[in-house]
């Protein structure tokens, strides 16, 4: 039978290319988004995938949403932890609102997806939860104590809880990808941006696609046996 599928911010750059890539491997898809209807409304007219408004910073409207996809679709077999914001500023400038927003999205988002799912996929005895966090999780970055504090503590997150779903079937993984041409990326002034390019070995950015094939494998039963790991695509940028 079909597994069903929730990707977070689903609807655009490396989490539309997830959702789609789901769905190509056969997958029932739901894609939630926060906050861009429009961009929504295409990727639902263009793919078919059902799309889903909230924001994983809220627990009880991660719950709510969640009730809403399994009466819809079915179980959640496969979440798929992707919703991410920056909010890039020094550290002398940041801002505590700075610091809560990526936090409340980035980290605590990632618990407030997963613990409403957890206990389902205990009892069926089947779970794949697939984080992505990031290069700037691993080494750092200028300007991003926030995002980097975010995306370490998913890494964190993943070990603990796939020592915790182990025993029931549940695989908990995630993926660090390096800087992918997303709008994300794409909104880093062009100078650093060039600067960033200049230090990736292959000499380009990224393409959603290729994490959303790492995130394809992780998703099938042939990984089944890779839990607490950490996928690097980074272009050779950074080794761990
Ligand atoms: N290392 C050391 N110094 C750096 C630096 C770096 N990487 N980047 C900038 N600086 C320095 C500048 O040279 C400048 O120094 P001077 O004042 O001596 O000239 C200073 O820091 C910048 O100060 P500003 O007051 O001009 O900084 P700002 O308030 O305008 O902020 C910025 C600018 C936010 C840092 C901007 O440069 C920026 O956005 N940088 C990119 C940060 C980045 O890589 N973000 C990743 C986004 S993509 C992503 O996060 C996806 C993913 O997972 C990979």
């Amino acid at each position: 039978m079909a597994r069903t599928a929730i990707v977070t911010g689903g609807t655009r750059g490396i989490g539309a290319a997830i959702a789609v890539a789901l769905k190509q491997a056969g997958c029932n898809v739901a894609a939630n988004y926060a906050g861009n209807d429009e961009a929504a409304q295409g990727f639902n007219a263009e793919t078919g995938i059902p799309v889903y408004k909230w924001s994983v910073a809220d627990y009880d409207a991660c719950a709510g949403g969640i009730a809403q996809v399994e009466a819809d679709l079915g179980p959640v077999d496969i979440l798929v932890n992707n919703a991410g914001i920056t909010r890039d500023a020094p550290f002398h400038k940041m801002t505590r609102e700075q610091w809560t927003d990526v936090i409340n999205t980035n980290l605590n988002g990632v618990f407030n997806m997963t613990h409403p799912v957890w206990n389902g996929m205990r009892e069926r005895k089947f779970g794949r939860v697939i984080t992505i966090s990031s290069i700037n999780g691993q080494k750092g970055q200028f300007a991003q104590a926030n995002y980097s504090a975010s995306k370490a503590g998913d890494l964190g997150f993943t070990k603990a809880l796939a020592q915790e779903g182990a025993r029931n079937g549940i695989t908990v993984n995630a993926i660090c990808p390096g800087y992918i041409g997303t709008d994300m990326v794409m909104a880093v002034p062009e100078k650093v941006r060039e600067a960033i390019i200049a230090q990736i070995p292959v000499g380009r950015l990224g393409e959603a696609d290729e994490i959303a094939r790492c995130v394809v494998f992780l998703a099938s039963d042939d990984a089944g046996f890779i839990t607490g790991s950490t996928i690097t695509a980074n272009g050779g940028q950074y080794f761990t």
